[in-house]
């Protein structure tokens, strides 16, 4: 049906771009994410997606909001997914990657790593072609939600003297930092840059990560933002997110941050 507020060929017309200035609210639906940094589509590997046919699913109605392009982060932590080490990831990916391909969104394969106690001795025995690092040598990490890795620190400054740019996952998730951001800014003067999870900002993972992520936001402490998405139920939770009037600019600029991130990938041979 076509609405008062839309020309027939889909595109806002003047009066609608007008009425959505004066709205309180954006759907995020309707701004320009072109390019995801974190996701668990790939079906099979870890808490995300079990199916293939839902994650293709998820991918084809992604494009249709105008999604491009897609790194699939599923979670790399041994004592959880023993199996999900670079070789069995990569041939996973391999598996689907026709299909994905065919929904219109370009997908690349990286990993969201747990920082557990001994990785550095893990990841000190990786070759550059055994790490599931996201382009432009990015790598993305995260840790427990109940407590701080003891060895986050020690291990940026490892990724950091590795050539590696770490990316710390949905840092307002994380219950033991405090409101006052103080530890969080810390991490950020790493070098590291901060990931937004986009459904923090509707209050998904509870009102106390919802008002750290509005904090952070601006505060202009985020580098970038992902869907995090592990089931179409929660695309559903994105497709009806709504963006406050306030956000939407420092929204935007993590959307631009989003697809240079993955404009490195031009650059660097496909997986
Ligand atoms: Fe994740």
């Amino acid at each position: 049906m076509v609405t008062a507020m839309a020309t027939v060929t889909g595109v806002p017309s003047r009066r609608s771009r007008a009425m959505l200035f004066f709205h309180s609210s954006v759907s995020f639906k309707e701004m320009d994410f072109r390019t995801d940094v974190h996701s668990h589509i790939l079906p099979g590997v870890d808490d995300g997606f079990r199916h293939a046919d839902n994650s293709v699913q998820a991918l084809e109605r992604m494009h249709e909001a105008g999604l491009e392009h897609s790194i699939l982060t599923p979670h790399i932590f041994p004592e959880l997914y023993p199996a999900n080490d670079p070789a069995g990831i990569r041939a996973r990916f391999g598996e689907l990657s026709a299909r994905f391909s065919g929904t219109g969104v370009s997908c690349r394969i990286a990993g969201e790593h747990m920082v557990y106690n001994g990785i550095e001795d893990e990841f000190s025995n990786a070759a550059d072609d055994g790490l599931l690092s996201m382009p432009g040598r990015h790598f993305l990490i995260e840790m427990s939600y109940a407590y701080e890795s003891q060895n986050i620190r020690e291990f940026i400054f490892r990724l950091n003297i590795n050539g590696l740019h770490p990316i710390l996952a949905h840092p307002e998730r994380y219950s033991f930092y405090s409101s006052a951001l103080d530890e969080i800014r810390s991490i950020a003067d790493m070098d590291t840059g901060l990931q937004l999870n986009i459904l923090s900002l509707g209050g998904f993972y509870g009102k106390t990560a919802m008002l750290k992520a509005e904090k952070m936001l601006e505060n202009g402490m985020y580098s970038y933002l992902g869907t995090d998405l592990h089931s179409l139920s929660q695309l559903e939770s994105l497709f009806s997110l709504k963006i406050s009037r306030k956000h939407v600019a420092a929204v935007e600029k993590l959307l631009q941050n989003n697809d240079s991130l993955w404009s490195a990938s031009e650059r660097e041979p496909s997986e």
